[in-house]
């Protein structure tokens, strides 16, 4: 059955740690030394329009090391650029992959390429969702505390698409979620208000970075600026500092809480240098992560 994977809504739990139990044991088998070949003879497309070092390359890593292949162009490489529409896009390339990953600005991209194309669609981040990279973000937690129901997950910084996705991730598989954002940087109010609908465990909005510590197990951070918004950055800097992840904000948080951070850092921004080289960050297990909850994201998806 055709399943493309927009964001984490629409997915249950059990498919959500489906994906990252099938992503652990890639992860061992790969250690020892066990072949992949279930995508052997296969090909995903990769379109992205915003550039990429870790998902493109644990990607295009994930394919191979499922014996499959990838074709990677870039948003200017495509017709795309020269407004050829996205539902002409969408059928042409179903007719020569068996998957696209597409990494975009507007979320509507995704869906309407989605709507026309008859392979799997991913979403390999845009302006409202990163779900690929949550997923391998709660693989991490749970391979780091051994499962995330009882955890406090703490956000700290901006409500942007890696925000989003911990919301739906929060209230599918159920984690108590806190989220300290600056007033006008809250997370997506329409994703917010139908994952607490759903939810079972507290999905909180504070204002104050420390309440958001109190009790955390998991304190997590991401750039000020996003991808597209560039210009706001002097801005955000001086609007964000009191968000910033530091020696003295980690003090809040209980002595074994973990910090996750996507990547890429800005150092002294959102987090200090000495909190990401601590032995508390795991965003190195993290970045790893990426590649092995992909070939489990990729194999499922894809029809063999
Ligand atoms: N974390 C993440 O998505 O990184 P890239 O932008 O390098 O892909
Ligand atoms: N929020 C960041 C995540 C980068 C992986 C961005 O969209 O730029």
């Amino acid at each position: 059955m055709l399943r493309h994977l927009e964001s984490l809504q629409g997915f249950t739990k059990e498919e959500l740690l489906g994906f990252i139990t099938r992503a652990i044991t890639l992860k061992q088998e790969r250690l020892s030394g066990v072949q992949h070949l279930q995508l052997s003879g296969k090909t995903v497309g990769m379109v992205f329009e915003k550039v990429s070092t870790r998902t493109r390359v644990s990607f295009e890593a994930a394919m191979y090391g499922l014996g499959g292949q990838v074709i990677f162009l870039s948003g200017r490489d495509t017709q795309l650029a020269r407004s050829e529409p996205l539902k002409d896009m969408a059928r042409v390339m179903s007719r020569y992959v068996d998957g696209l990953v597409i990494r975009t600005f507007g979320q509507e991209v995704v869906t309407e390429l989605a709507k026309y194309a008859t392979v799997p669609v991913i979403n390999a981040l845009t302006d409202l969702h990163h779900p690929c990279q949550i997923l391998s973000d709660v693989m991490t937690v749970i391979e780091k505390k051994g499962s995330i129901e009882n955890l406090k997950i703490a956000w700290i910084g901006d409500g942007n698409n890696m925000a989003n996705s911990w919301i739906q991730a929060a209230s599918i598989i159920g984690f108590e979620l806190v989220m300290a954002c600056p007033e006008g940087y809250d997370p997506d109010s329409q994703i917010l208000e139908s994952a607490r609908k759903q939810a079972t465990k507290p999905i909180t909005l504070v204002r104050n970075p420390e309440e958001a510590m109190a009790g955390a197990d998991v304190v997590n951070t991401d750039v000020w600026a996003s991808m597209g918004q560039e210009d706001e950055q002097e801005e955000r800097m001086k609007i964000f500092a009191p968000y910033q992840v530091n020696s003295d904000l980690m003090a809040k948080a209980p002595a074994d809480a973990i910090v996750l951070h996507c990547l890429p850092a800005h150092r002294e921004e959102e987090i200090t240098e000495d909190v990401l080289e601590s032995d508390q960050c795991v965003a190195f297990d993290q970045a790893e992560n990426k590649m092995h909850m992909h070939k489990a994201i990729l194999e499922k998806l894809i029809d063999l």
